[in-house]
């Protein structure tokens, strides 16, 4: 029996993950062939991650075929899997989106406000071509997507492409799972997280250790200044007020949008001193690129956790697993609410604890949203309708009240002036427009 995965934007630095992450599971998720596929652009580094992977599968001893080519078509073929992390314009891109909007006096980052509106203008297109390639060449393959903005991108594949088996998966409720434990002091594994509300903009409303309410416990630890956030963004912590007047648990994300004038002046700090944190990952990339290239590196380095979706590789991989063997467990990930939260469409794509099982995932009912948030999250979904819209069809209207509606930008003025600076800047990634 064949278990085939294709990873597109397989020249990723992060590649090493999700092959660590498969050597890992093989006893459980026995895959015998990974395509890794990039395009034109990203050649030199598919070559030296696929030599990399090829080293580590080789050290591993695992019967795993490995191979990378630039032809997705033919990749896809007998695919089981389709993962995605695909950055459209790569990190220069990215750069624009976190630099522009910051010259304009407002957040830059790439996926919350115009750096997320236009990524996901970018990346929406490409991937709707994605998916249909699926439907057609293996339409049984699940695509798990990791492409940034990943919420909006899951949601407009679900809404809008031929392909339905799509799963959108993020770092971040891992990483508060991981966070939560330490702050608890347990093993992650004996925690879970009610998670409420949609990608980057989550909260965590319960947490139980081994079945045991510790809610409490951990908002308090919270109020004591402790926090998570991963490597690519501030860490402010939360005052005792919010956190006990939510009484949730924000994500790294909601310092955007709830301390948005500081995380903005520290940003402004952190251009001047460091440049964009695209710039940064630059560099990054660089020597990690270096390390890669080293004939006698067999393993993922420790230097991999210096990105933002270190870690990544775990949810993907045990998502497949559980997919793969039908475990009926329980994991995050962003796909249709279908009624988990009734305030919500059903065709909404939500952050939600799912049964995992072979049919995808089946969202638990999480109920109605709090009221302190009810109104942020409307605000969000609704504006996420926009930039799918937008993004699809290209109008600029849509794409106007897309940047009026997102609570990072809303004065009308600047939301044109950054719009058409935004757009002029990525016009060879925007055809649709
Ligand atoms: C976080 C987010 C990811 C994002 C990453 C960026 O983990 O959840 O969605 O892609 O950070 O990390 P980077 O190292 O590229 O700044």
């Amino acid at each position: 029996m064949t278990l085939k995965l294709v990873v597109i934007g397989g020249g990723s630095s992060y590649t090493p993950e999700i092959i660590e992450g498969i050597i890992l599971r093989h006893d459980s998720f026995p895959v015998t062939e990974i395509v890794l596929v990039d395009v034109e652009a990203g050649k030199q580094k598919l070559e030296i991650v696929g030599q990399l992977a090829k080293r580590m599968i080789e050290k591993a001893k695992k019967p795993i075929q490995l191979s990378w080519t630039l032809d997705r078509r033919e990749a896809l073929k007998q695919a089981d899997f389709v993962s995605t992390q695909i950055r459209v314009g790569g990190l220069a891109a990215r750069s624009k989106d976190e630099r522009i909007p910051l010259e304009y006096g407002y957040i830059g980052q790439e996926t919350n406000g115009a750096g997320g509106i236009f990524k996901a203008f970018r990346t929406i297109p490409v991937l709707m071509e994605l998916a249909k390639d699926v439907h057609e060449i293996c339409p049984n393959a699940w695509i798990i997507n990791f492409t940034n903005p990943a919420g909006i991108v899951t949601e407009a594949l679900l809404k809008h492409s031929p392909h339905k088996k799509v799963i959108g998966v993020c770092n971040i409720p891992y990483n508060m799972r991981h966070s939560t434990a330490e702050i608890l002091n347990t093993k992650p594994e004996n925690i879970m997280i009610e998670f409420i509300g949609m990608n980057h903009y989550v909260f965590g409303r319960k947490v139980w250790v081994n079945g045991v309410d510790y809610t409490t416990e951990v908002l308090a630890k919270l109020k004591e200044g402790l926090d998570y956030s991963p490597a690519n963004i501030v860490n402010l912590g939360w005052s005792q007020t919010f956190i006990k007047a939510t009484s949730l648990l924000p994500n790294p994300y909601h310092q955007y949008y709830f301390q948005t004038a500081q995380v903005l002046k520290k940003d402004v700090q952190a251009l001047k001193e460091n440049g964009t944190r695209a710039e940064v990952v630059q560099q990054l990339e660089k020597s990690l690129f270096e390390l890669y290239k080293n004939p006698d590196l067999c393993e993922k380095p420790k230097e991999l956790e210096e990105r933002g979706g270190a870690f990544y590789s775990d949810v993907a991989c045990s998502l497949m697993d559980s997919i793969y063997n039908n475990k009926a467990d329980v994991q995050t990930v962003n796909t249709l609410n279908n009624g988990a939260i009734p305030d919500l469409s059903e065709d909404a794509v939500i952050e939600v604890n799912s049964v995992i099982t072979k049919n995808g995932p089946q969202p638990i009912v999480v109920g109605s949203l709090p009221d302190s948030v009810k109104g942020h999250i409307y605000q969000m979904k609704a504006f996420e309708k926009l930039v799918i819209r937008a993004s699809i069809t290209g109008n600029y209207e849509d794409a106007y009240l897309a940047m009026v509606m997102n609570p990072l930008i809303g004065e009308e003025a600047d939301s044109k002036r950054l719009l058409d600076a935004l757009l002029e800047a990525h016009k060879d990634y925007l055809p649709q427009f």
